[in-house]
């Protein structure tokens, strides 16, 4: 039967800088992603309407007109004047609310499969300007790989990176929600002051801080990137779940290089040596029990792309 298939990378914030939100409510970033290897599984297959299953992590997540995954086929049938439906079957890897964007790699991966399946003919920039709607995260999960992400986080410009770098992931069952830690941190008021009167003190000092991971990415040296690590939003998220401190110190005492809660949290990032010394980190980390699942990923790696396609529109 005919079919896409599409896959799409979580992502992990190497370093994230926040500043006072605007009017519209966003906070706006510097921010350095990077594409990790826990992926999301997106099968499209035709249908009269748009609707969604879901296996693997999130089986409880909403199948209705709020999950991002329908919402991107929804909008892209909208921006094509297509009258095609779609059945999209997710497996998903990225855990669900964990500060690595897997919703929005749903969403990436149906543009890419839905626009396959469809033939809409659009192009990577449109689907790029679709992904911004959607939301901030997803134009990353369309690029992959390294990337500077400004304005919300949604105006992407690669980044080169040399090698491959070894993380171990502390999972949490409970997630966290985005707009909850944006508002901690908002709540935070001195914190917000002097994050943004550090921008306004030294220009230079966010630019050199972003600066930093990117000349870091070129060395291909996890030592040197450890330095860079660095998320405005950890205080936020340890503030509402004060036991991701516990994750970050069995991380430390496991031996990584230097961890980092990623994005909005709750999911810890640790940057290992090599992959030896993952699986050794990982292991410790495990029999800390801080966390729910530990997993060892690596990255840079690609960004939505389609793995099978069989038949034609
Ligand atoms: O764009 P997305 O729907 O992924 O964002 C979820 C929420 O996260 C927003 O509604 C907002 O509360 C918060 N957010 C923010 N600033 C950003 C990105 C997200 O305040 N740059």
């Amino acid at each position: 039967m005919r079919h896409v298939h599409v896959r799409a990378p979580g992502k992990i914030n190497l370093t994230l800088r926040a500043w006072p939100p605007t009017e519209d409510g966003y906070h706006p970033l510097e921010t350095v992603f990077q594409a990790v290897s826990l992926f999301e599984d997106v099968v499209a297959r035709p249908a009269d309407e748009v609707s969604v299953e879901i296996h693997g992590r999130g089986s409880d997540l909403p199948t209705d007109g709020s999950n991002l995954a329908v919402r991107a086929a929804e909008l892209l049938r909208e921006t094509a004047g297509s009258e095609s439906g779609v059945h999209l079957t997710i497996t998903k890897q990225v855990p669900v609310a964990g500060g690595m964007a897997g919703g929005s790699a749903d969403a990436a991966a149906t543009l890419i499969a839905c626009d396959q399946l469809w033939g809409t003919g659009l192009g990577r920039e449109e689907l790029a300007e679709l992904a911004a709607e959607l939301g901030a995260d997803v134009p990353f999960a369309l690029t992959g790989m390294s990337a500077m992400g400004t304005g919300r986080g949604d105006l992407i410009s690669p980044v080169m990176s040399r090698g491959q770098y070894h993380w171990v992931l502390a999972l949490q069952k409970e997630g966290l929600a985005t707009p909850d830690v944006f508002a901690e941190l908002d709540a935070r008021k001195d914190l917000t002051r002097s994050s943004s009167e550090n921008a306004e003190d030294d220009g230079g000092a966010t630019i050199k801080a972003g600066g930093e991971v990117v000349s870091a990415l070129l060395s291909a040296d996890p030592l040197i990137l450890a330095r860079t690590l660095h998320n405005d939003l950890e205080e936020a998220a340890l503030a509402l779940r004060p036991e991701l401190g516990d994750v970050l110190a069995a991380a430390e005492r496991a031996g990584a290089l230097a961890a980092v809660v990623s994005g909005s949290g709750p999911t810890v990032a640790a940057l290992a040596l090599d992959a030896p010394h993952a699986a050794s980190v990982a292991d410790v980390m495990r029999g800390a029990e801080v966390a729910s699942e530990v997993q060892v990923v690596t990255g840079p790696v690609a960004g939505a792309r389609v793995i099978e396609q069989v038949g034609r529109h």
